[in-house]
C-alpha cells in the first residue's frame, strides 16, 4: 500500500531518489575525503615547476586526455607494461587530475624519462617521422607559441592560494623559469616529468 502511494506521488517519488543516491554518494565520498592516502602527498611527490605547470596547461588545452590516460589501473597486465599502478597520493597536485580511460594511445603516467627531449620534441612535431603507424596529430604550432611569463606567475599564485606548497621564492622566480621558452619546451618538461619523482619508481 505504501509502496503505491510513492509509486503514485511523481515528487515524493524524487525526493526519495535523492535521498538514496545521497546516502549511496555520501557513503562513497565522505570516506576518501578523511582519508590522508587520498589528500597528502606520496612520499617524494612536490608541486609542479613553473615550467612544468605550463607544460600541463598545453596539454589539457590541446586535449591530449581524449587518447591518453594517465591512471595505471592495479592489474598485472597494467603494471607490466606500464609501471607501478597509480595512487591517489601522487595526484594531489592535478587539479584537475588527467586520469581519464580513453586509449587511444597508450597511458603517459610513466612515459618521464623512457625518450630523449629529442624524441619528444620530433614526436609531437611530427609522430609519424617516429612511428609511421601512428594516428595522433601533430602539433607544429607549439614550437612557435611562446609562454606568458605574467600568466604563469598568476597560476602558481592562484595554486599557492588553494594550499598548493609553492614557496615564495618559487612564486617570485615563476616568470624568469619560462621566459623565453616554447609550449613545446613546456609540454615536453611536463611530460619528461610524468611518473619520475615517485619514490616507488621502478
Ligand atoms: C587521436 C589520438 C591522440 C591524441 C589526440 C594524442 N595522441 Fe599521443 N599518441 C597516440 C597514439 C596512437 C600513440 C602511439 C603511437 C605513437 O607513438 O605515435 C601516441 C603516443 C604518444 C606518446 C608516446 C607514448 C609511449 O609510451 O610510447 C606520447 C608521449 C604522446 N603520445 C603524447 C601526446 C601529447 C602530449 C598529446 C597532446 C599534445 C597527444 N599525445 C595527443 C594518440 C594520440
Amino acid at each position: 500500500m505504501r509502496h503505491e502511494t510513492i509509486e503514485k506521488s511523481l515528487n515524493l517519488m524524487m525526493v526519495l531518489i535523492v535521498v538514496a543516491i545521497s546516502i549511496g554518494g555520501l557513503v562513497e565520498i565522505v570516506p576518501l575525503m578523511m582519508s590522508s592516502d587520498a589528500t597528502e602527498p606520496d612520499e617524494g611527490i612536490s608541486v609542479y615547476s613553473p615550467l612544468r605547470l605550463a607544460g600541463r596547461d598545453v596539454y589539457i588545452r590541446e586535449g591530449c586526455y581524449n587518447c591518453h590516460s594517465q591512471m595505471i589501473r592495479p592489474f598485472r597486465s597494467e603494471t607490466e607494461r606500464y609501471g607501478p599502478y597509480t595512487t591517489a597520493g601522487e595526484t594531489v597536485y592535478d587539479r584537475p587530475f588527467q586520469f581519464g580511460s580513453k586509449r587511444t594511445g597508450p597511458d603517459l603516467a610513466r612515459v618521464g624519462g623512457r625518450y630523449s627531449d629529442d624524441w619528444q620534441r620530433l614526436h609531437l612535431m611530427d609522430p609519424r617521422a617516429l612511428v609511421p603507424e601512428s594516428n595522433m596529430p601533430a602539433y607544429p604550432w607549439l614550437a612557435d607559441n611562446v609562454i606568458d611569463p605574467d600568466l604563469v606567475t598568476a597560476k602558481v599564485k592562484a595554486l599557492q592560494m588553494l594550499g598548493d606548497p609553492y614557496t615564495d621564492e618559487q612564486l617570485a622566480g615563476a616568470a624568469a623559469a619560462v621566459e623565453g621558452r616554447t609550449e613545446l619546451d613546456a609540454l615536453v618538461a611536463y611530460l619528461q616529468g610524468l611518473g619520475t619523482n615517485r619514490k616507488n619508481r621502478r
